[in-house]
């Protein structure tokens, strides 16, 4: 039984990142670090999320332009689970993220769990990113160019079926409709192979796709206040307290991302101060954001109106008020740009959670070669887009989101849950930086991701449950019979 909870010495972790073969480049500075938050935090949940939870056409309960204060309150409890981060990220500078980290404080068994359940939220959530993406890239194309691709080329069956759309009018192989979402597989593919050839690249890349995206969302919001109409405003909590709880449960999927920053800590040049700069910077950056683009969205037109264009909110509102056609493409564009730097941070950081789960043995070692010319772990890389690009395919977008949220949640209590522990097992380590107000701050991480779990549906804990079991049968089968931690210094 000892075996499951023993733990890998953080000095160890360390030692490893030094051998011969399984070292990354570390070539990213504290701005890059901070790109790449945000560049996984923007995305999906402001440019389209926002619109549902607002105008609360699914849930029934608008949250108009108090979500507002859904975001700061979501932001808060995201800042617990961000601190924490920060703390481990710069104390154990490892690639890895919330697997790392629980290795290091609850043992084996806990760290297979983790590593497992990050790929629900990695590429899991990348799927559900993906999926978004095309139809964005759809929209873009529809209002620049007047093209439009064919439904059954940017949609899953299922979504196909309910939206009410017609079999008969799809081709069929063998008798079998085709439906499939091929524009998510692209730009999955693409992606991928952009990330094999190395990280500075795509860190480059991301640099820029942050920028546009920066640009646009200000754009958006001067545009907003221009359009403003103080009677938006009123009520501004349709939905009272009820309203602000839902659409703060609904937009964490808007914050999700900041933790993606401490995958790359291996590959930073100077860990202890970039890692805290990244997590906590990107995320401040983004509720500054998120607010400001929320006031402009609810105050350019009734929520009434905006329950009918949840898809696309930003250029629904800017439709409302007639802005200038090249104001709509723009902001079309803005939202495949940002959905693309979000798939782009994910797909970066999985492989590299698969990298250490290798390096440790609980995987097969092709997952920790990194390629001769371009450094980068190619084979978890290429797995990677290969597991996203063929659920996006076939999945629809609100199950692969929901699962994404759960497996987040998990990841956020456990590490909060890690430094709890390990400032009573090993209190004297130098924390080059350490959360506030003693123990305060974790355990209100630990209950605020409970809390926001329980609020989830059955059927996505179901989900979890049947992945957590399909990982523990792998570890009994493979991984502790592999495991290289005996090999390792206590
Ligand atoms: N936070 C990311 C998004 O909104 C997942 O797309």
């Amino acid at each position: 039984m000892s075996s499951y909870f023993r733990t890998k010495s953080i000095d160890c972790l360390l030692d490893e990142t030094k051998e011969k073969g399984h070292i990354l480049k570390k070539v990213l500075g504290p701005l890059d670090v901070t790109m790449a938050g945000i560049g996984a935090i923007i995305g999906a949940g402001i440019f389209a999320m926002v619109g549902e939870a607002a105008a609360g056409a699914a849930s029934g309960y608008p949250a108009g332009p108090s979500l507002m204060i859904s975001f700061v309150l979501t932001s808060i409890a995201c800042g617990f689970a961000a601190l924490c981060y920060a703390e481990f990220a710069a104390m154990v500078p490892v690639s890895g993220s919330a697997y790392t980290y629980s290795y290091a404080t609850m043992g084996e068994l806990m760290a297979w769990i983790i590593g497992w359940d990050l790929i629900i939220e990695y590429a899991i959530g990348n799927v559900a990113v993906a999926i978004s993406w095309a139809g964005y890239f759809n929209d873009f194309l529809v209002s620049t160019f007047g093209l439009d691709v064919p439904i059954w080329l940017r949609m899953d069956y299922r979504s196909f079926v309910h939206h009410g759309f017609s079999l008969a009018e799809v081709p069929h192989i063998f008798g079998v409709p085709v439906v499939v979402n091929l524009l998510a597989v692209s730009v999955t593919a693409l992606l991928t192979v952009f990330l094999i050839r190395g990280v500075k690249e795509s860190a480059r890349l991301n640099d820029i796709m942050v920028g546009i995206k920066l640009l646009v969302l200000a754009l958006f919001v001067i545009v907003g206040f221009h359009y403003f109409r103080p009677e938006n405003w009123v009520p501004f909590a349709p939905s009272g307290f009820t309203g602000i709880q839902k659409g703060a449960a609904m937009i964490f999927f808007a914050y999700i991302g900041f933790d993606a920053v401490s995958t790359v800590a291996e590959e930073t040049k100077n860990p202890k101060r970039d890692m805290p700069i990244g997590i906590l910077g990107s995320l401040g950056i983004c509720t500054v954001i998120y607010v400001l683009v929320t006031a402009a969205l609810t105050g350019m037109m009734p929520m009434g109106e905006l329950k009918h264009k949840i898809g696309e909110p930003l250029v629904a509102a800017l439709l409302y008020n007639n802005a200038s056609a090249w104001l709509v493409s723009l902001v079309a564009f803005g939202a495949v740009v940002a959905t693309t730097a979000v798939m782009l941070v994910y797909q970066m950081g999985q492989p590299r959670i698969l990298f250490s789960m290798s390096r440790d043995g609980l995987l097969p070692q092709c997952f920790a070669k990194v390629h001769p010319r371009f450094g980068t772990p190619h084979v978890g890389t290429i797995l990677t887009g290969l597991f996203v690009g063929g659920l996006s395919a076939f999945c629809s977008i609100d199950e692969m989101a929901n699962l994404c949220n759960i497996g987040t949640l998990f990841a956020f209590l456990v590490v909060c849950g890690g430094v709890i522990i390990l400032r009573i097992k090993d209190p004297d380590r130098p924390r080059p930086f350490r959360v506030p107000c003693g123990l305060l701050f974790p355990i209100l991480g630990v209950l605020s991701c409970l809390f926001l779990m329980f609020g989830l549906q059955d059927i996505t804990w179901l989900g979890f449950g049947v992945w957590l079991v399909i990982g523990l049968i792998i570890y009994f089968s493979y991984g502790k019979k592999n495991s290289r931690l005996n090999a390792c210094r206590q």
